[in-house]
């Protein structure tokens, strides 16, 4: 089997959604909106793309405010920061060819013109290009890379996940029950309950918003937790952390339950837990590793080619849904890696 290119058309301009608004919490679809610019040229070691699939991810709500993050703030007027598969159609920089699939920083417009450093990978395994977004996007390569650097699981360990039904954490559950984990899986609804156990293999999952979590957790790992993949920060880590083992870790990679870090929420006080627990919690930015992409990229392919791994997708058609397409994401409607093919 080999990749293959889907047929694309190449539009006579560019359509941008551009923030005109820095959103209060969740990004809503009138922090966004539509223009339409004239398709730009590349200058010497640029390429031009032509986007074929944006991807929509809980990291642009942190891109597109002004409180103080890990990346620098989209400014207003600009195309909306925004991760895409594209394909070069104009190149001037040695490294790259018209043909060439790409996935990179090529923001949420039709066109982009992109340097070597907003290029991640080249995509080019054979499998659909939406499964290529969702298995190598940020969601799968973060899924295994802070799995193994951070959460470092060994068979037989009780690992437990969050948002486990969502394009992370589906991967997650995953790897860790191919690693020989005992997996359980903490979801917002009696839906993707059913999905993470029937579809992503997790041993178990909990409905976090109807479950009495203490106590159900601790009835179904009543030997503790050995590893946390936590995306949700707030009372599920709170409460996950009070059954953590000794010498456990906490995998940090998303707070999707914090509406807002200003002013900074405070909580229960846990440095008593870790200190006890003697726990090792982790902050893990996938952006801080792009030299192993590559290579996770290619063991998540081989996975996904020999059925070790399922994906799944929410592919929402036209520019024009890219301006609601993060409230989707926050409200929990997606089912699947959320991206927009044009
Ligand atoms: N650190 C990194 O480098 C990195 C990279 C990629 C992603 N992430 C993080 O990974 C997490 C998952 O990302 P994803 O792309 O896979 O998204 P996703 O899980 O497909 O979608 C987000 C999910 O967050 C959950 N959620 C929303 N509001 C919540 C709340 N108040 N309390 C608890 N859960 C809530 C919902 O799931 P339920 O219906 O199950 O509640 C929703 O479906 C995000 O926090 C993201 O920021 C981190």
């Amino acid at each position: 089997m080999r990749f293959q290119l889907p047929t694309y058309d190449l539009p006579s301009g560019n359509r941008q959604v551009q923030l005109v608004r820095r959103p209060q919490g969740v990004p809503l679809a009138d922090d966004f909106a539509l223009s339409s610019q004239a398709v730009p040229s590349p200058q010497k070691g640029e390429i031009l793309v032509r986007n074929l699939l944006l991807s929509v991810d809980p990291a642009q709500r942190g891109w597109a405010s002004a409180e103080a993050n890990y990346a620098s703030p989209v400014a207003l007027g600009s195309p909306m920061r925004a991760l895409a598969i594209g394909v070069v159609v104009e190149s001037l920089c040695p490294d790259y060819q018209a043909g060439d699939c790409l996935y990179g920083f090529f923001g949420w417009q039709d066109y982009a013109i992109a340097t070597p450093d907003q290029i991640i990978l080249k995509v080019y395994h054979p499998l659909p290009l939406e499964a290529q977004l969702a298995l190598f996007g940020i969601s799968g390569i973060t899924a295994y890379l802070a799995l193994t650097l951070c959460g470092r699981p060994q068979p037989g360990h009780m690992l437990v996940v969050s948002t486990a039904a969502g394009s992370v954490g589906s991967f997650v559950g995953q790897l860790g029950k191919s690693m020989g984990c005992q997996t359980i899986g903490l979801t917002g609804s009696d839906d993707k309950v059913a999905r993470c156990l029937s579809r992503y293999g997790y041993d178990q999952a909990i409905n976090y918003k109807t479950a009495d979590l203490g106590p159900d957790l601790k009835n179904r790992a009543p030997k503790g937790v050995d590893v946390y993949f936590d995306n949700t920060g707030g009372p599920i880590l709170d409460t996950v952390l009070r059954q953590m083992n000794v010498a456990g870790r906490i995998v940090q990679c998303g707070t999707a339950s914090v509406g807002s870090w200003a002013p900074t929420p405070t909580g229960p006080r846990n440095e008593r837990e870790i200190m006890t627990r003697r726990l090792t919690w982790s902050g893990f930015i996938v952006l801080d590793h792009r030299a192993r992409y590559a290579q996770a990229a290619d063991d998540m392919a081989r996975m996904a080619l020999d059925g070790t791994l399922v994906y799944d997708t929410h592919i929402l058609q036209g520019m024009e849904q890219a301006p609601q397409a993060l409230s989707l994401l926050y409200s929990g409607g997606n089912h699947g890696k959320l991206m927009i093919a044009l």
